[in-house]
């Protein structure tokens, strides 16, 4: 059984990286592979910034954007369609709406936010149960789970990223503009790597793994390779 805080369960995978870097990809495939629980935090970030918005919460008032990050009904649910988890904000699918670009810019503003990021640590941390889970983010291997065995740091280009994310975008019917997604991720990048609390940097123990000219089953078979020497997989 896990103790309270979860921090001493073994089967701990965290993927963690900037934005396009190709490790929600990565996290759900190998989370499907090793029959382990996700834990996709961008999402629940994302959700933050969709709670902010409807509840008509200013940004600069951060106790009560913090209020809403720990108050907010927000549930993961398998769709048997896509095999993917959609995130529920109280009953309603927000799949679609914290995917797009201005969701994305807005989760990055409510995460600079340290009271915003207390809020969410116990219920990040609730994730890891047995079997094991796959922790993606920017701050899984250097906050929430420091002490996990396996830590991935992915990262890649930004214009490969921005292509990427443009084909991800396309692919879900989002419509998208390549330039614009670029600028977008250098924003987003300055502003995940240059605040004061869980910047994005690798944890110093992470394997990091530039994925710009790899496939997704060399990046896999890289890291359930590295994880079998240091887990029992
Ligand atoms: O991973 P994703 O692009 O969905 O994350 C959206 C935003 O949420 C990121 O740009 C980042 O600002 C924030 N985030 C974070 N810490 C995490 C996951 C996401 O600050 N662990």
């Amino acid at each position: 059984m896990a103790n309270p805080d979860n921090q001493s369960m073994e089967n701990i995978i965290t993927v963690d990286g900037p934005s396009g870097s190709g490790k929600g990809t990565i996290s759900l495939l190998l989370s499907q592979k090793l029959g382990w629980h996700l834990l996709d935090s961008g999402a629940i970030y994302r959700v933050v910034g969709q709670a902010v918005l409807i509840n008509g919460v200013s940004l600069d008032d951060h106790g009560a954007v913090a209020e809403t990050a720990e108050n907010m009904n927000i549930s993961f649910r398998i769709n048997s369609e896509t095999n993917e988890i959609d995130p529920y904000l109280d009953n309603e699918n927000l799949s679609k709406k914290i995917r797009t670009d201005e969701a994305g810019q807005l989760a990055s503003h409510v995460a600079r936010i340290p009271a915003v990021r207390a809020a969410l640590l116990t219920k990040q941390r609730s994730f890891a149960s047995e079997p094991g889970l796959i922790a993606d983010g920017r701050d899984m291997g250097t906050v929430v789970f420091p002490a996990a065995k396996v830590k991935i740091f992915l990262t890649a280009s930004a214009e490969c990223r921005a292509k990427r994310r443009y084909e991800q975008l396309k692919n879900k019917g989002v419509s998208a503009n390549i330039r614009a997604l670029l600028d977008s991720i250098k924003l987003r990048d300055e502003r995940d790597k240059n605040r004061a609390i869980a910047p994005l940097v690798p944890a110093q123990d992470a394997l990091v793994i530039d994925s710009s000219d790899m496939s997704i089953e060399a990046v896999l078979d890289q890291i359930l390779d590295y994880s079998s020497n240091r887990l029992k997989l």
